[in-house]
């Protein structure tokens, strides 16, 4: 065990002298009070430490031990429905809001060590069983069905295994020999943050994460297993969005990662959790979330724990089979995080004084995400989404956290301060905004709608085209225009505030699920058609934007879901009657 003393303290940072044999990554104790630090660095027998816990008070000479092991994670039964901070201490609702009030340095168990859970075997003795390999499940939650897996690293012949029953998760649940050599299973393993867990095969991305925000699954869909980025200037609406996320995809986990964040915003986040309901199965969202809570009132150091603790739980979820998303908002902070230690350093500044190693670290986050052929019996699949925001300063896209994250990331939700100042929200802007899954998660949507993209493509032309005509409306106004274009106009609009826009405050367009999205732009598509037809009739764009029915198409939004289909058939019933009763008047 390396035990050194303390030789300068920098804000978050500290080094330490006589940490010969100590090695990067390790975790160390810092002072009297066993403060949690990282080495990050090591120069001759000096240790560069970043420290996770507050530093005030530490003082030059006061000792630093080393632990030998790298900084992990706690994964069992009892992760789902937590708040950690970025160590995996557990939070409770008030400490996320005014910070922790456990004292520095005082560890409190990541999992309960009394908690019995209910554990049914799936092993028998005599079988051969290696790392992945699911021994037994939990019902963690009623969501969740918690799968008991062999550690990565471990593979024998099954000596023992307990019979169903409750048991803790430090109680021995099985016990695997391999060449001589016994280990006791638990419910819980242990895995180093920074290093991936491992996959069998890594697969593309094939379906869609439907979000129920129309913007996002019409229009730049986003896949299990892929990467995105929602950059946005200050209150474009990224933490509602990352929420919307959060509360309404079909993930059969999220985790949220808080990250450098208010405090305040992360309860809102977790009363609504609390209220909230999943749409599918009428429980408590909770039941299928995990919190990860590193506020702008925790150290800053630990911002990047809570970024690499958050994957970490993804992945062995992952594992389990299932489809996580992981949001972190915001990763920006992070990068200022990242800025700041490397400043202390005195390290060569890289663009606006962000470390070289910026995009390499933020890249180690990003690939982690994935859809992965699961190691271990029985096969499985399962996928990780992330979706990082970024909060460039000034809202200027070209700064580098941005741009760094735009090389790594393959969908784009761009937001839009202007959007978001005539309160369009989500403020996602059509123009710069992408998904390079659109062919991926074609076949997916086939399935609701043949036609899917084909009208997704009419919609995206719509709505460039009004861009385009918009610059000349600017120089002519609007009456030069001839009546085709006008048309473009209206119906652009009308994709816009009937189908784009969405309330994430209202109790029904909240979620918005694929049934419905895809109704509510066939509606408007579907007027698109007939007002095309009838123009060349020699009626006028003012005729059409004053037929009733548009104020049915505006309000579709509000139809609960269970009488989508229904209600959409009266609107286009009554478009097609008032279609012809426009026709007939002309013809008279
Ligand atoms: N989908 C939405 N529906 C309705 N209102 C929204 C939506 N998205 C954002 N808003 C409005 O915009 C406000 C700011 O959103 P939010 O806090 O998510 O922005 P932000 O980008 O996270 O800001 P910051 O840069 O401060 O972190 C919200 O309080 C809300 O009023
Ligand atoms: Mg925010």
């Amino acid at each position: 065990m390396v035990v050194g003393k303390i030789w300068r303290i920098s804000g978050p940072l500290v080094i330490a002298e006589n940490m010969k044999g100590a090695q990067v990554y390790e975790v160390v104790e810092v002072g009297e009070e066993a403060l949690i630090g990282e080495i990050i660095g090591l120069e001759g027998d000096r240790a560069i430490i970043q420290v996770y816990e507050d530093t005030g008070g530490l003082t030059v000479g006061e000792k630093v031990v080393g632990t030998g092991k790298p900084l992990v994670a706690e994964l069992g039964p009892g992760i789902v429905g937590t708040v950690y901070d970025g160590l995996q201490r557990p939070l409770s609702e008030l400490e996320v809001l005014v910070g922790p009030f456990v004292k520095r340095g005082v560890r409190a168990h990541p999992l309960s060590r009394d908690k019995k859970w209910h554990f049914t075997a799936l092993i028998k003795p005599g079988e051969k069983v290696s790392g992945g390999d699911i021994i037994g499940t939990v019902p963690e939650t009623p969501l969740i069905e918690h799968k008991i897996m062999v550690p990565p690293d471990i593979r024998g012949v099954v000596k023992e295994v307990v019979s169903e029953g409750d048991y803790t998760i430090e109680e021995t649940i099985a016990v695997v020999e391999c060449g001589g050599e016994k280990y006791e299973l638990k419910m819980y393993h242990k895995w180093p943050v920074r290093k991936p867990r491992p996959s069998k095969v890594k697969l593309d991305p094939e379906e869609p994460l439907i979000t129920g925000t129309r913007v996002i699954d019409y229009m730049f869909p986003l896949a299990k297993g892929g990467k995105a980025a929602i950059p946005g200037g200050f209150g474009t609406g990224k933490t509602v969005a990352l929420q919307q996320l959060t509360k309404w995809s079909h993930s059969q986990l999220s985790i949220y990662v808080g990250c450098g964040e208010r405090g305040n915003e992360m309860a809102d986040a977790l009363h609504s959790f609390l209220k909230l309901k999943d749409p599918r199965s009428g429980r408590p969202l909770r039941e299928k979330a995990v919190f990860i809570a590193n506020t702008s009132n925790m150290p800053v150091a630990a911002r990047e724990t809570s970024v690499f603790m958050g994957i970490t739980m993804g992945e062995y979820f992952r594992d389990m089979g299932y489809d996580v998303l992981l949001v972190a908002d915001s990763t920006s902070r992070w990068a200022e995080a990242m800025r700041e230690i490397s400043g202390r350093l005195e390290e060569m500044p890289g663009e606006e004084g962000f470390p070289a190693y910026l995009a390499s670290r933020l890249a180690e986050f990003y690939e982690r995400a994935g859809r992965v052929e699961c190691v271990g019996r029985p096969p499985r699949i399962g996928s990780v989404t992330v979706v990082g925001a970024v909060s460039p300063p000034g809202a200027d896209f070209s700064e580098p956290v941005t741009q760094n994250t735009l090389r790594i990331i393959q969908t784009l939700f761009a937001l839009d301060v202007a959007l978001a100042n005539r309160r369009h929200f989500p403020a996602i802007n059509w123009l710069i905004s992408y998904s390079l899954y659109v062919d991926t998660v074609e076949k997916w949507w086939r399935k609701i709608d043949p036609e899917w993209k084909e009208v997704r493509a009419t919609a995206m032309r719509l709505l460039q085209e009004e861009a385009e005509l918009q610059e000349i409306v600017r120089l002519v106004g609007p009456e030069a225009l001839p009546e085709k274009d006008k048309l473009t106009l209206e119906v652009a609009r009308m994709i816009r505030e009937d189908f784009l826009m969405q309330s994430a405050f209202h109790e029904v367009d909240t979620y918005s699920p694929p049934e419905k999205t895809h109704l509510m732009m066939k509606t408007v598509i579907r007027f698109y058609e007939r007002a095309k037809k009838v123009l060349e009739m020699g009626i006028t764009v003012d005729e059409i934007r004053k037929l009733p029915v548009k104020y049915r198409i505006a309000r579709m939004k509000e139809i609960p879901y269970n009488k989508v289909e229904s209600e959409i058939k009266k609107i286009w019933l009554q478009m097609d009657q008032e279609f012809k009763k426009l026709v007939a008047e002309k013809m008279g």
